[in-house]
């Protein structure tokens, strides 16, 4: 969705929302075009920003995958020219390694093993993580992601793309109590999720509704609501399962408030911990492809020159870093 560059301590990114909201959402040759535009300015930026020569980058991370193949096409590309031409290692990153992690780019430090509980436009997982490199996928969404069923639902109720923001902001404005929705799977005792049902009931409800204002609001609260209690009930039965008292929430829909705030209460009550990111490292960014990067650079986990990309890259395929 986006192009992104991180240079030392510069994090720059390149949104690409204004160019997809006017279709809805993500249009992926829009986005390649979009990222080939971009991101050679976007590297110049970081560099004058930086102030740091060239000499002294040690390596290069970029987004290997999971992804649009075309955008990753662009970055993978874009990075292994400048390695070749720098003369640096070159570090391929999964994107939802990135996520997972990326709670270890605030000062509160995080150990292994724990819980994660990753969210985002393209994903709904729960993992169990032992160490870098090794994670357990624990559950996952068996239809819509949640950022997924935010963005439609979100377009239903007439707000803009990207939903999942817009539509949490309406929903401060609902009273709570003048719809209720189902909670999907709360009944099932694996650790999976499903929204398409929710979807489907929520968008029912607006097409018999008034499309006046508060009506949207109490829609859009019941909906969030429904969402954050399946996805709190799930990752509390992953920490009584695991037995584990750690507990990471990434990816774009952790920026969402009521989710935190959720998540909180539950891992209090459980005596577990919770860890998220500052909100503008939740949605998609350099600086948590960087750190991972780092990780696996140090440890020499990098490879040569040939071009390296994975749409469907999953957590558990990666190595450790031992
Ligand atoms: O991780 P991300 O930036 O991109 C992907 O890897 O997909 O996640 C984007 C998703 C979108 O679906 C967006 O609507 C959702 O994260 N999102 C939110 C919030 N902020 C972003 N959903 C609910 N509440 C939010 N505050
Ligand atoms: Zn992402």
């Amino acid at each position: 969705m986006t192009t992104l560059v991180l240079l030392f301590i510069i994090n720059l990114l390149h949104s690409q929302v204004d160019s997809h909201a006017h279709y809805g959402g993500i249009v992926p040759e829009l986005a390649a075009r979009i990222h080939m535009h971009k991101i050679v300015p976007l590297i110049e930026t970081a560099l004058k920003k930086s102030r740091c020569s060239i000499k002294s980058i040690s390596a290069i991370a970029y987004t290997a995958g999971p992804g649009l193949i075309g955008s990753l096409l662009i970055g993978a590309s874009i990075t292994h020219a400048l390695s070749f031409s720098w003369n640096v290692p070159i570090v391929p990153v999964n994107h939802m390694e990135g996520h997972l992690l990326s709670p270890m780019l605030e000062e509160k430090k995080l150990n292994f093993p724990f819980i994660a509980l990753l969210v985002s436009g393209g994903h709904t997982q729960l993992i169990q993580a032992f160490e870098i490199g090794a994670y357990k996928l624990l559950g996952e969404s068996v239809d819509d992601s949640v950022g997924d069923a935010f963005d439609k639902t979100a377009k239903l109720l007439g707000l803009r793309y990207p939903g999942g923001p817009c539509l949490s902001k309406l929903a401060q404005y609902g009273t709570p109590g003048r719809f209720r929705f189902p909670r999907p799977m709360i009944h099932s005792s694996d650790l999976n999720f499903s929204f398409s049902g929710l979807k489907t009931y929520t968008s029912n409800v607006i097409n018999k509704q008034e499309k006046d204002f508060q009506t949207r609001a109490d829609i859009a609260y019941e909906f969030e609501s429904a969402v954050v209690d399946s996805l709190v009930i799930k990752c509390k039965r992953a920490l009584k399962k695991t037995g584990l008292h750690r507990i990471v929430v990434a990816g774009g829909v952790s920026a969402n408030n009521v989710l935190r705030k959720k998540i909180k209460k539950m891992a209090i009550n459980c005596k577990s911990e919770v860890f998220y990111v500052r909100p503008e490292f939740c949605t998609d960014n350099a600086a948590m492809i960087a750190y991972v990067g780092m990780l696996r650079f140090k440890q020499r986990k990098y490879s040569k020159l040939n071009i390296f990309v994975s749409p469907n890259w999953l957590l558990s395929q990666l190595t450790t870093i031992k």
